[in-house]
């Protein structure tokens, strides 16, 4: 009778039932009007009752919550490939100062996470920065987090991370997340994320899909200003003198190219960066990208792109400016791409790239600093031990 008893006490306890803030899985992500509006996503195993995030003005002041805001979040019953059912929350925090530093928790009256601190992009086209990583997906207890942690102590600042697909191997397995969200800890709470959904997004139960799983939505509360058909994986936000545009890599590019035109067609942003998964030109021994090229090139070359983000290809390397898939010459406007990789998983170098790629790297976790000033973008990469692998300084379009 112990014996039972204190087996199924093991049992309760060992358990996620029990879990708290730590494993909430607590994503700050960007939304389409960042200077006024943050959002939140987290989930529970047992479902809070009125779930909600406070948000205040921070300040040294121990009661700095005392005039704080409340925002109700929605909650979404998210049934798991074993048949358990867990809870997603999504809220938005709208109404915000430009330029300010606010404080932030989620939880309900019964248990609160701790507060988190953001701040809001600025009203003007202000200098900043921003990470970015290649895919995780592997390695997520053992070798993601010193990505993420050498990442953050490099650019504690920045203004957002973009994380360019592949979050984890097999959505399906929800170890997987919670491995994912070990490995981003406080960070994923406090730099607004920028997730790019990968083509494992689209493996579940052993099989690919042809759209994306179920289980990348709960996680993130992401712009909604992209393809009606590809819901927070198609979007774009602007950010201080910066166009950040996602695209899911995965399907409907052609409809994602007609989009894409458009957007460019009116944008008044000084920059854009565009971040999709596949990338056009591959590192990968080989792999390539031409039906990428196919359906995005023309229109990259036509507004004058100033930089592609991407992983899928496990390997680190960083084109020449290029048009139409050469290397520009003299002072003509050129657009450089970068495929990059956080996690273990590593694949050999196509010998063959040697013309479009200036420095390409493997078997090795990268992380990358971005600097957006008003004259110049720089684009810092770094191998997990600090070491400045490449720099390379892009001066803006004529057109913009
Ligand atoms: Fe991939
Ligand atoms: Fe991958």
């Amino acid at each position: 009778m112990f014996r039972i008893s204190y087996l199924l006490i093991s049992i309760l306890f060992s358990t996620s039932l029990i879990a708290g803030p730590e494993d909430w899985r607590i994503a700050l992500c960007i939304s389409d009007d960042p200077q006024h509006q943050m959002n939140v996503s987290w989930r529970t195993m047992m479902e809070l009752d009125n779930p909600q995030v406070q948000l205040a003005i921070n300040s040294p002041l121990v009661k700095f919550y005392k005039d704080h805001r409340d925002f109700i979040a929605d909650v979404e019953a998210v049934v798991l490939s074993d048949s358990s059912v867990v809870f997603a929350y999504s809220s938005e925090m709208k109404n915000l100062t430009p330029g300010t530093a606010y404080a932030y928790r989620v939880g309900s009256k019964e248990k609160w996470s701790e507060w988190f601190v953001f701040e809001t992009a600025k009203i003007n086209d202000d200098s900043f920065r921003f990470l970015f990583f290649g895919d995780p997906q592997n390695g997520l207890i053992s070798h993601v987090p010193r990505a993420f942690r050498e990442g953050y102590k490099e650019a504690p600042d920045a203004a957002f991370l973009a994380l360019a697909g592949d979050l984890v191997s097999v959505p399906g397995i929800d170890q997987q997340w919670e491995d994912l969200f070990h490995a981003g800890s406080w960070i994923f709470g406090q730099i607004p994320l920028v997730p790019v959904m990968g083509n494992h997004s689209y493996y579940i139960n052993g099989k690919w899909l042809d759209h994306y799983s179920p289980y990348w939505r709960p996680h993130f509360t992401l712009p909604e200003n992209g393809l009606a058909t590809l819901p927070e994986t198609n979007y774009s936000f602007r950010y201080q003198g910066l166009l950040f545009v996602v695209l899911n890599g995965s399907e409907q590019l052609e409809e994602q190219a007609v989009w894409l035109d458009e957007l460019l067609g009116q944008t008044e942003s000084k920059w854009v960066i565009l971040s999709m998964h596949q990338p056009l030109y591959s590192t990968g021994q080989g792999r390539d990208g031409a039906k990428r090229r196919a359906a995005l090139l023309s229109v990259i070359d036509k507004y004058e792109v100033d930089l592609v983000l991407q992983g899928h290809d496990h390997t680190f390397g960083r084109t020449f400016p290029l048009r139409n898939g050469q290397r520009v010459k003299g002072r003509q406007k050129g657009t450089v791409y970068i495929n990059s990789v956080s996690g273990s998983k590593q694949y050999k170098l196509e010998p063959a790239v040697k013309d479009v790629f200036a420095v390409t790297d493997a078997d090795k976790q990268f992380y990358h600093v971005v600097n957006v000033q008003p004259s110049k973008l720089t684009v810092m990469s770094y191998t997990v031990d600090g070491e400045l692998k490449d720099e390379i300084i892009i001066k803006p379009s004529n057109m913009r």
